[in-house]
């Protein structure tokens, strides 16, 4: 017999409405938010590393100034995502502390390195691009912060596409050396980023209890297969190719087919073996490390003004 609390639970989900910090929420549900939302926290975070790469080096000054925004973005982004996760009462430091452990998961794409200006463009149109893809139903998802916090960032994600996608316009309309670059960031990028919707649909324990709580509203397959829908009419703008022989439309279920993943590869990135995964990680520990001055003059700072108030 369910209690009055579970019940009330059960028809907020059944009623497709949302779930707010102070409701009452099964163990089981709260713990595979904090799951979700930390490591997308943490992936906006290490995310910002393959493009801050690049700032330096970017081509133009205009060029700077976008994709330090951009950068920016992803660091508000994981800082949203903090908070929503603490909402739940795990606190931020506990998650940090996870992430600059190496126990804490992060999105498998951040661990491939930035080795032109066009894996910039690459970036921008297909990581980004998936990520939209994948993070638009989450603006519904049944926690009330967690969706909430997805609305902002899907906005931010969309102008971040569209400066990838224009990048790569821009390269393909310019030599044959830019145009080569173009292609083979598209080359390198292609299936890692249809990797970041997570293992088939087979092989993911998460997703039927996920879509049963309204968090996830889709399956990993589902999204993946509306992105390569997506992508192939915007690569034929683009004039670049993707980079799988078996890509075909399939006349009888209104989809593109596309060919196997290399799926030993992403559980040799998710195990830490992926080829800057250690790089990613030791960066991340330094920041932290550097940063620990600041943390504590703002906790000074606090408790300062705390003893003022009392005052
Ligand atoms: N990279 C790293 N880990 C992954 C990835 C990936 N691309 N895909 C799946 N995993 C992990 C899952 O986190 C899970 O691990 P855990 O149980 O130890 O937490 C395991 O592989 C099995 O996968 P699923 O059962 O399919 O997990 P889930 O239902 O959580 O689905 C998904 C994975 C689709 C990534 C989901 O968590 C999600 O939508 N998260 C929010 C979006 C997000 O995190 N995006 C980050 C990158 S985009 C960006 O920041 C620009």
């Amino acid at each position: 017999m369910p209690t009055l609390e579970e019940q009330r639970f059960d028809e907020l989900i059944a009623a497709d409405a949302r779930v707010e910090p102070r409701d009452w929420m099964p163990e089981g549900y709260r713990k595979t938010l904090v799951r979700q939302i930390s490591q997308h926290a943490h992936s906006e975070i290490i995310g910002m590393q393959p493009e801050a790469n690049w700032i330096s080096r970017a081509p133009s000054l205009k060029r700077k100034a976008i994709l330090m925004a951009k950068v920016q973005d992803e660091a508000g982004h994981g800082l949203y995502l903090y908070s929503a996760a603490q909402t739940l009462g795990t606190p931020r430091d506990e998650m940090f502390q996870a992430l600059v452990d190496g126990t804490a998961k992060y999105s498998s794409i951040f661990n491939y390195p930035t080795l032109t200006w066009a894996d910039m463009g690459a970036i921008g149109w297909l990581v980004d691009g998936a990520a939209i893809c994948n993070q638009v139903p989450l603006c519904r998802a049944s926690y009330g912060p967690y969706g909430r916090a997805m609305v902002r960032i899907c906005k931010e994600e969309s102008f971040h596409q569209r400066q990838g996608f224009e990048i790569l316009l821009e390269l393909m309309n310019g030599t044959d050396a830019q145009k080569a670059m173009a292609q083979d960031a598209v080359d390198r990028w292609y299936a890692p980023s249809l990797m970041m919707f997570g293992p088939p649909d087979g092989d993911s324990p998460n997703s039927q209890q996920s879509m049963a709580w309204n968090i996830k509203r889709f399956s990993n397959d589902d999204l993946r297969q509306r992105f390569v829908d997506m992508l192939v009419p915007q690569a034929e703008a683009l004039g670049v190719t993707l980079p799988d022989p078996d890509l075909r439309f399939n006349e009888q279920t209104g989809h593109y087919d596309y060919g196997q993943l290399d799926w030993d590869e992403f559980h040799e990135v998710l195990a830490g073996r992926g080829p800057c995964n250690g790089q990613r990680l030791a960066h991340r520990r330094k920041a932290f490390e550097d940063g620990a001055w600041v943390r504590e003059a703002a906790a000074a700072y606090a408790r300062t003004q705390a003893q003022l108030e009392k005052v």
